[in-house]
């Protein structure tokens, strides 16, 4: 990790979202990763670089030092139970809600619910919660599709206006958890860092309360 202080993000959603907060800490990338083919990104701070992963990545790279620091839904690090990570700050931006959707007046099905998701922890935790025994189907992506051509009964996803599952005729059914992006830390780098990310820190719980605010 030599002397920098590595960032680990995501493209699209959560790097748009993050910009305007690490902006007003002062630190802006001087590649954008939408145009750049660079998975690190310089930035106006010399010691702080970026670094570009798959969101579902994140807290591998932020637990085992391949990043002192890094930005991941909430849904993401539910995934990630038993990971070492420091979780200091709730960003408040990419929020949106883990919950069961399915076809509405669905009373065709017998036998055991079949659940497609990519979340399967905490598909597998919410209904052993209930008390409910699933057969959970794992997918990578357009889950909505599942229970449309008879592959799953449910899909466990994220739902921020519904017009996916709306368009898709699904109707969201039980919510499992708000979910948001947060700021973790790598729990050595907490250690040697110390002070460079605390101020760090600070510096970006100053950006949550301005955008709060704003
Ligand atoms: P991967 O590339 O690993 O499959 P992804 O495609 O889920 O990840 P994004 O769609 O960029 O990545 O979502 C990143 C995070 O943003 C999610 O983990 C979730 O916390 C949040 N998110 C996803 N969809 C929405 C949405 N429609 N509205 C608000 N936040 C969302
Ligand atoms: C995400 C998620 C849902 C959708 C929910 O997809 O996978 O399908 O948002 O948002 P809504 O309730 O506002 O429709 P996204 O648009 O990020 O595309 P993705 O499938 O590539 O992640």
């Amino acid at each position: 990790m030599a002397n920098y202080l590595t960032l680990a993000l995501s493209k699209g959603r959560i790097y748009k979202e993050t910009l305007p907060l690490l902006k007003a800490a002062g630190i802006e990338p001087i590649d954008d990763p939408e145009t750049s083919r660079k998975l690190i990104l310089a930035t106006t701070q010399p010691d702080v670089r970026l670094i570009i992963v798959r969101a579902s990545d994140v807290p591998t790279y932020v637990e085992y030092g391949g990043a002192d620091m890094g930005i991941a839904g909430k849904d993401v690090l539910l995934e990630h139970p038993n990971a070492e990570l420091y979780e200091p700050v709730d960003l408040e931006i990419a929020q949106c809600k883990l919950m069961t959707a399915g076809r509405e007046n669905d009373t065709s099905r017998t036998g055991r619910l079949k659940v497609a998701t990519k979340f399967v922890e905490s598909t597998r935790r919410f209904y052993a919660d209930q008390g409910t025994q699933v057969d959970i189907i794992k997918l990578y992506g357009s889950m909505e599709l599942a229970p449309l051509v008879g592959l799953a009964d449910r899909i466990v996803d994220v739902v921020d206006t519904g017009n996916t599952l709306r368009a898709n005729g699904l109707v969201p059914m039980e919510h499992i958890a708000d979910i948001s992006s947060r700021l973790v830390v790598n729990k050595a780098s907490m250690k040697m860092k110390h002070a460079r990310i605390q101020q760090f820190i600070d510096n970006i719980r100053g950006a949550i309360k301005a955008n709060r605010s704003s």
